[in-house]
């Protein structure tokens, strides 16, 4: 976690947000003040391990174990109490809908006990406004074409401003973060394993074994067909050679890795050909990864591109793009009643 300022006592009529995410397999909560972050607390759900995936029910009991002591941690790292809050913002999907309905709850029940706006946040919006939580360096300035590659989603927008996104491209199937999941757990590797393919492949030769691109018109994108040719890959190599070595198995997540960045490039350069636009942001989950960091800095210098990326500790799910996401939202007057409800689904 990126170091923290010691926490000053709030000026008297700051606007202090506290931010609440819990739409996958992590629990957070994010204190923002005067749009500075000055606490982001995230607790993982170890839970899902031993299946080698998200499973839904557990996830929604461990985010009831989780959010009381992860919001009043929030509140401690940042020094204040729960009175000073002014606004509570909240992943109000897409999502996992009994994890949503958790967070939705106790952020609706503590902006009713407090009396302050409660804020329904677009979770694949709040990824996107990651870039602009302060203390990162540059921000892309808008407008920009922002690729999100998260577990659950995978989409290219135009990003007009902060409330003015247009999704351009999208996955017809599964997301880029669910391809190197999958793809992990066919190597035998923990879940996520989109860390772990990140890591065995800067051990690997992406060159060795091939996977075909699918051929998807426009700036859509697909994944399946990926994963099912990397699963007969996987298996014909097995066949071969029941017990791979170490450099076979870094060879094919290399090779795995390498696929899913060059749909993803592929893709963002097409975007780019139709908008006409040449400043570039990164953001979800998959971001972290090396290869596609490494990948994207080369083509931004080859193509006279501006690429941003989030801090990883904004790329992965956390509440302060939530809070980040609900400063917005709060000063276009946008907010929620205290009987919204969460959606699983993005609105159309
Ligand atoms: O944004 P995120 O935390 O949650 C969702 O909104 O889904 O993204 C999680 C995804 C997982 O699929 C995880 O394996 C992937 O991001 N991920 C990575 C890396 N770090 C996280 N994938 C590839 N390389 C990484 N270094
Ligand atoms: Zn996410």
């Amino acid at each position: 976690m990126a170091k923290l300022a010691a926490a000053p006592k709030p000026r008297s009529g700051a606007e202090i947000i506290l931010g609440i995410e819990s739409s996958c397999d992590d629990t957070a909560a994010a204190v923002l003040i005067d749009g500075v972050v000055r606490s982001n607390v995230v607790a993982g759900q170890e839970v899902h391990r031993q299946w080698g995936g998200v499973v839904p029910e557990l996830a929604s009991r461990a985010h009831q174990q989780n959010l009381v002591p992860v919001v009043h941690e929030a509140l401690r790292r940042a020094g204040i109490g729960p009175r000073e809050i002014t606004a509570v913002a909240f992943t109000q999907g897409p999502g996992l809908i009994g994890a949503l309905l958790v967070g939705a709850c106790f952020a609706r029940s503590m902006a009713q006990a407090l009396g302050v706006p409660l804020i329904a946040v677009d979770h694949l919006q709040a990824h996107v406004l990651a870039h602009f939580i302060p203390g990162q360096g540059a921000i892309p300035e808008l407008p920009f074409i922002n690729l999100t590659v998260s577990g659950g989603h995978t989409r290219i927008v135009h990003v007009r401003s902060p409330l003015d996104m247009e999704v351009i491209g999208t996955t017809l199937d599964d997301a880029a973060g669910e391809a190197f999941d999958k793809g992990a757990k066919l190597l035998g590797l923990a879940y996520p394993g989109g860390p772990l393919i990140d890591q065995w492949a800067r051990r690997g030769d992406p060159q060795r074994f091939r996977l075909p691109l699918p051929q998807v018109d426009g700036l859509n994108m697909s994944f399946s067909g990926v994963k099912t040719a990397f699963r007969d890959l996987v298996r014909h190599t097995m066949e071969k050679d029941p017990a791979p070595s170490e450099q076979t198995r870094a060879d094919l997540a290399a090779t795995l890795q390498r696929t899913i960045i060059e749909v993803l490039v592929e893709k963002l350069i097409a975007a780019v050909d139709r908008v006409g636009c040449d400043r570039i942001g990164v953001s979800g989950g998959v971001s972290v990864n090396s290869g596609l960091r490494d990948r994207l800095q080369g083509e931004g210098r080859a193509r006279h591109w501006t690429v941003h990326f989030p801090h990883p500790e904004y790329c992965t799910d956390n509440a302060a793009m939530i809070a980040m996401a609900g400063r917005s939202l709060l000063h276009a007057g946008i907010v929620a009643s205290l009987d919204v409800v969460p959606h699983a689904r993005p609105p159309k």
